[in-house]
């Protein structure tokens, strides 16, 4: 028995795998570092999705283009859009009321478009403006940027954000993805699977976390105060945002791609350098008080800079995770399809036993 399934093994794929000894993540036979310097995100999705049933044809780019504007049109249907749910429950909402009754084959495209489309257009509507139509010849990470700012976007940020997506897009069995084949495997369906995976990725132990990684730094406020800040909060039971991981013992290796995005879009190198005096302490705190624990920097610490030097809202960040993650949802969905068994573990009984000649009420 495995309380939280450290170390189980339920499911082989071809999708990543993530080795938490050595700090390294392969995508497809190709190394995280190599990915993201070399493939958009298109090209990941294309990578994710090759030898499955459902593909899109060869100019994946242009298809995708096209499936943003689908789900552009299907998102009208479903406004205006309940007001007393927070951004990601907007989100979920919309995802929700994708329709089975889509061509199978196109259901993964439409997925990985919505959720771009849709997040914008939320963000947008929250902040009072109406959504912006889709340019389906844009590449996905520079049209999302265009729909929710409504102004031309430099090459720069949407470079930014590709990189982030491509980083984020798959990483072996974590919580959502998980989440997303258990769904899968009871033939569901597509899009129930990946709102699965979306209610699962929205906890702070999971892609919740970056928000909260920028509500942290301006608790601290300056260097001076980061050492006692953490040790208080280690103390009260509390868990550092944007440390620790389940499977990495080492450095998640997404970290330092997205800490080298952050410093290529920083005007203002001070916030970086803050960030890196609290990381730097807060490895301290860990060390100093979690004795025996391997405690880490993990990928949400610098996705927080990312966005936030992208410009984005707080309550954007787990959203936007989504729209890289569902990449790697719709890969897994299609790999459990093709051949894959009903997930159906077991629990262990531990409440009381019937007592013999006694019946119930
Ligand atoms: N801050 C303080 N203590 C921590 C942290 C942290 N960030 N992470 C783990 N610990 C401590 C726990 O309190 C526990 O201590 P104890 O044994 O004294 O009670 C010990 O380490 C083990 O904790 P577990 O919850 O069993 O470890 P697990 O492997 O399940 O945790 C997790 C992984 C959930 C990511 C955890 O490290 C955490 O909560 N981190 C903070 C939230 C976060 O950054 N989430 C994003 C994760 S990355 C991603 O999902 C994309």
């Amino acid at each position: 028995m495995s309380i939280g399934l450290d170390d189980v093994i339920a499911a082989t794929t071809v999708m990543s795998h993530v080795d938490g000894e050595a700090g390294r993540l392969i995508v497809r036979g190709y190394e995280l570092d190599d990915l993201a310097a070399k493939f958009s995100f298109e090209e990941v999705l294309g990578l994710l999705w090759s030898g499955f049933h459902g593909l899109p044809g060869d100019d994946i780019q242009a298809e995708l283009g096209r499936a943003r504007f689908e789900a552009f049109q299907l998102l009208q249907d479903s406004l205006p859009l309940p007001g007393q749910l927070s951004a990601i429950e907007q989100l979920r909402y919309l995802l929700s009321a994708l329709p089975d009754s889509v061509d199978v084959a196109r259901q993964p495209l439409l997925a990985v478009a919505a959720t771009g489309v849709f997040t914008a257009a939320v963000l947008r509507i929250r902040g009072g403006a109406a959504p912006v139509a889709p340019d389906p010849s844009m590449g996905h990470a520079h049209d999302f940027l265009r729909m929710l700012r409504n102004e031309v976007v430099p090459a720069h940020h949407a470079k930014a954000l590709d990189t982030y997506l491509v980083t984020v897009a798959d990483h072996g069995l974590n919580a959502s993805t998980f989440a997303a084949r258990t769904i899968a495997s009871t033939q569901a369906g597509l899009f129930s699977s990946v709102v699965g995976g979306l209610c699962a990725l929205k906890g702070p132990l999971h892609g919740g976390a970056p928000g909260p990684v920028l509500d942290m730094l301006d608790a601290i406020g300056s260097e001076e105060n980061a050492r006692a800040w953490l040790t208080d909060a280690v103390q009260n039971g509390e868990r550092l945002m944007g440390f620790g991981h389940r499977v990495y013992r080492v450095r998640d290796p997404r970290a330092d791609v997205l800490k080298r995005v952050a410093k290529s879009l920083r005007e203002d190198a001070n916030r970086i350098k803050f960030a890196e005096q609290v990381e730097a302490a807060a490895l301290g705190v860990l060390a100093d008080r979690k004795k025996g624990r391997v405690l880490e920097t993990n990928v949400e610490f610098y996705t927080a800079l990312v966005l936030e030097a992208l410009k984005l809202p707080r309550e954007s960040f787990t959203m936007i995770f989504a729209t890289g993650r569902v990449a790697g949802w719709t890969a897994h969905i299609l790999e459990q399809l093709d051949g894959g068994r009903l997930i159906r573990p077991q629990s262990q009984y531990v409440g009381p036993m019937p007592t013999p000649g006694v019946a119930a009420e």
